[in-house]
């Protein structure tokens, strides 16, 4: 049995931070586990950190059931949420259980995240009604990039507020386990963790949130870009990494590599006598 499920992660409430992070392939699983992360999301922000679009809208059912089952591979004790990919749960309640049910049975999963508040309540109930855990998303909804006109800090007005903090209250009253908040300010976001039952999870949302979530490319510092305000980089790897790769190409060219150290023994001629 693992370490992480989901009635632990919600007993966390009031008690202990959550740390959770995002991977995406194998390798990065096994190190994100072993060094105790408890949520191990497999979010689809893999279209831009690992498929190298522009947003997370083309990313389809079978680019995250082909990652999350490598996450799932590589992990032992984190909970292992899969994310839901646009319209993969928007289009009826049917097909979001046909496809959350996916994630489960063919790549591994421990549940889905899906975007959205209380116009997914529905969905969410369905989907925990037949034993497919939810973990909502609420703020900052990235699938809704077109519409939203950019990446914004949400809830800034007391109306939008309001909203988030009904989308929180129903989320988890339609059975989700834990909600991410994403981009949201630190006031609203207290509100919204102290409104609700279940673990809030920040990212860009302040201190008071039950847990944290990063993008493991941020926190890494696996870009070449400036991160955003809310990320804090734990490495800058990016550099060294190229850095790394640069030194091979010069030592290939160099004729430096491999030296004999790199070598198998020679191999023996076998004598004719
Ligand atoms: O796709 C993702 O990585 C996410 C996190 C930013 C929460 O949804």
């Amino acid at each position: 049995m693992k370490k992480w499920n989901t009635s632990k992660i919600r007993a966390a409430k009031g008690s202990y931070k959550l740390a959770c992070l995002t991977a995406y392939d194998y390798a990065f699983a096994r190190l994100a586990d072993s060094a105790g992360a408890h949520l191990i999301l497999v979010g689809d922000s893999l279209g831009m950190t690992t498929l190298g679009y522009s947003t997370t809208v083309p990313v389809t059912m079978d680019d995250m059931l082909h990652h999350t089952a490598a996450v799932v591979r590589g992990t032992r004790e984190a909970l292992v949420i899969a994310d839901m990919p646009f319209l993969s749960y928007q289009v009826s309640i049917e097909e979001a259980l046909r496809n959350a049910g996916r994630f489960l049975q063919e790549a591994g999963a421990d549940g889905v995240k899906i975007e959205g508040g209380a116009i997914r309540r529905g969905c969410v109930e369905a989907l925990t009604n037949n034993g497919i855990p939810v973990l909502g998303h609420i703020g900052l909804l990235p699938q809704s990039i077109h519409n939203l006109g950019g990446y914004k800090v949400q809830g800034k007005t007391q109306e939008t507020a309001n909203a988030l903090l009904e989308d929180a209250r129903g989320l988890a009253a339609a059975g989700a386990f834990a909600i991410v908040l994403e981009c949201v300010p630190p006031d609203i976001a207290a509100l919204v963790t102290a409104a609700v039952p279940v673990p809030v999870i920040g990212i860009g949302s302040g201190s008071a949130c039950d847990g944290q979530v990063l993008v493991m490319n941020d926190l890494l510092g696996l870009s070449e870009s400036p991160p955003a305000k809310f990320v804090k980089q734990y490495a800058c790897l990016a550099p060294q990494i190229k850095a790394a790769f640069a030194s091979f190409i010069a030592d290939v060219q160099a004729g430096e590599f491999p030296a004999s150290e790199h070598f198998y023994a020679p191999a023996q001629p076998k004598s004719n006598s």
